[in-house]
């Protein structure tokens, strides 16, 4: 486990960015945190470090956004409308098994779909308005060594 202070959005994107730089096909981030917390803002930061050029809007309706134009793909999902169920009739494990990063917001409702191994990142707001505390939980090996490569 690792936590980090960010004292700005700017500094959420660059975190994603810089985490984007060691992701692999297959690879799978799943986010936490509340309202507002800056889960969107890092996903951003990851779509930028993939080089997709896309705007990336938050997928709450759609469950299920998808990037093709960077050096990966990225499955960009938000689980926040699972909150009473469905999470096991989408197939995600067809994403997360994929080409491409699956990065899961509100990863807790679909917590029973989670593959093994992951990154765990939860966001919480302080005081202070644009601060952010992230704990970061690798799950594996090799999540274990991208959070110490951070
Ligand atoms: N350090 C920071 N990191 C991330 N976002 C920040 C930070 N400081 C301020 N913000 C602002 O907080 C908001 C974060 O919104 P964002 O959509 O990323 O949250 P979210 O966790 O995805 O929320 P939701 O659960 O509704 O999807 C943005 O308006 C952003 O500009
Ligand atoms: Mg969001």
């Amino acid at each position: 486990m690792k936590q980090l202070t960010l004292n700005s959005r700017e500094e959420t994107i660059a975190l994603g960015e810089r985490l984007a730089t060691n992701l692999q096909p297959g690879d799978v981030i799943v986010l936490n945190g509340d309202l507002g917390a800056g889960k969107t803002t890092f996903t951003k930061g990851i779509a930028r470090g993939l080089g997709i050029s896309e705007v990336i809007k938050s997928p709450t309706f759609t469950i299920i956004r998808e990037y093709q134009d960077g050096r990966l793909p990225l499955y960009h999902m938000d689980a926040y409308r699972l909150e009473n169920g469905g999470a096991a009739d989408l197939g995600l494990d067809e994403y997360f098994d994929g080409d491409g990063v699956s990065v899961v917001e509100w990863a807790q409702f679909a917590a029973d779909e989670l593959p093994d191994e992951y990154l765990s990142i939860t966001f919480q707001r302080t005081d202070e308005d644009q601060r952010r505390i992230l704990t970061l939980n690798p799950q594996g090996e090799h999540f274990t060594k991208l959070v110490e490569e951070l």
